[in-house]
């Protein structure tokens, strides 16, 4: 997948600045935190901040913190998610997972302070306060009870009561489309330029009903090898995704249509040209 290679470097070295570990008596937790924040993954969500910061005329450099934050959030939602309570994987980003490398308690404090970390990231933008507020609301519900929390929250529910497909796609819109929304309207936040939030928001949600039914395709058809984390965890959970309920060729067209949807969002974005061919790699993707 091609992203602009010197931004995710630059990305690379500001989430290693900012997860740097001291010599402290709570160092393990740290070095935790540094472990999966570090361990790759492909920085989509803060790729975006960025692009929607340069397209809504800002300065991409200071847009690095909520860049920052964004992947924080969304490393930490990645620990929790492999924990034994939650889908019970040992794999992540291509090494043993969180609580593989460093046992339950110590990943579960990883990710609390990862989450926490994230808003650490946000105060510390050099940027005007109203600006770093409206970072911390778009945030905090994204990511919260009515976005990204609340989907894990209904995932699990799932489990137990097959959902039908208007629950599945709630499911994946809070907890995968809310925080790709939430990175697009950060980008916007740091540009100090509302004007583009509803069409943010609309990308953000095309582009994470797509990503999530990939994934979910990624998890029956994919190698774990490339992945970098087990594949067939969902039918091992008995989990109910749009490859069980629709089949694999439904699946795969209604991505497409999600991934059609974003693009035509961009095409009124005008130098969004290499943000559409992302989003067009993003369904081929094999990782
Ligand atoms: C995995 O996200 C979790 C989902 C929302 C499907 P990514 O596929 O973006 O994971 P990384 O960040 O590249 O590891
Ligand atoms: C996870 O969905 C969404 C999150 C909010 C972490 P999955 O459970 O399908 O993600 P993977 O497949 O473990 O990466
Ligand atoms: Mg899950
Ligand atoms: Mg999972
Ligand atoms: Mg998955």
């Amino acid at each position: 997948m091609k992203m602009k290679n010197e931004w995710l470097e630059q990305i690379e070295a500001a989430l290693k600045e900012a997860a740097a570990v001291q010599d402290t008596p709570y160092k393990q937790t740290a070095e935790a935190m540094a472990y999966s924040l570090e361990a790759g993954g492909k920085r989509l969500r803060p790729m975006l901040v960025l692009e929607f910061c340069r397209l809504a005329g800002g300065d991409v450099e200071k847009a690095m913190p909520f860049a920052c934050a964004v992947e924080m959030i969304h490393t930490y939602s990645l620990i929790h998610d492999d924990l034994p309570c939650m889908d019970n994987d040992d794999m992540r980003r291509g090494k043993p997972s969180c609580h593989k490398a460093f046992g339950e308690a110590t990943a579960l404090l990883a990710g609390d302070a990862l989450l926490t970390k994230a808003f650490e990231m946000l105060a510390k933008a050099e940027l005007p306060p109203e600006r770093i507020v409206r970072a911390a609301a778009i945030l905090s519900r994204c990511a919260g009870i009515d976005g990204m929390i609340g989907g894990q929250a209904v995932d699990l529910l799932n489990e137990a009561q097959a959902p039908d497909f208007s629950t599945l796609e709630l499911t994946c819109r809070l907890k995968t489309a809310a925080l790709l929304q939430a990175a697009c309207l950060l980008g916007i936040a740091a540009a100090g330029n509302d004007q583009m939030a509803d069409k943010a928001r609309e990308y953000g949600l095309n582009l994470g009903l797509a990503f999530q039914i990939v994934d979910d395709i990624l998890d029956v058809t994919g190698d774990s090898a490339l992945l970098g984390k087990p594949v067939g965890s969902d039918a091992e959970n008995g989990k109910t995704t749009f490859v069980t309920l629709c089949g694999l060729q439904k699946a795969r067209e209604l991505a497409e249509r999600y991934s059609r949807g974003a693009a035509e969002v961009l095409a009124q974005i005008p130098g969004s040209e290499d943000l559409s061919r992302l989003t067009e790699q993003l369904l081929l993707r094999k990782h």
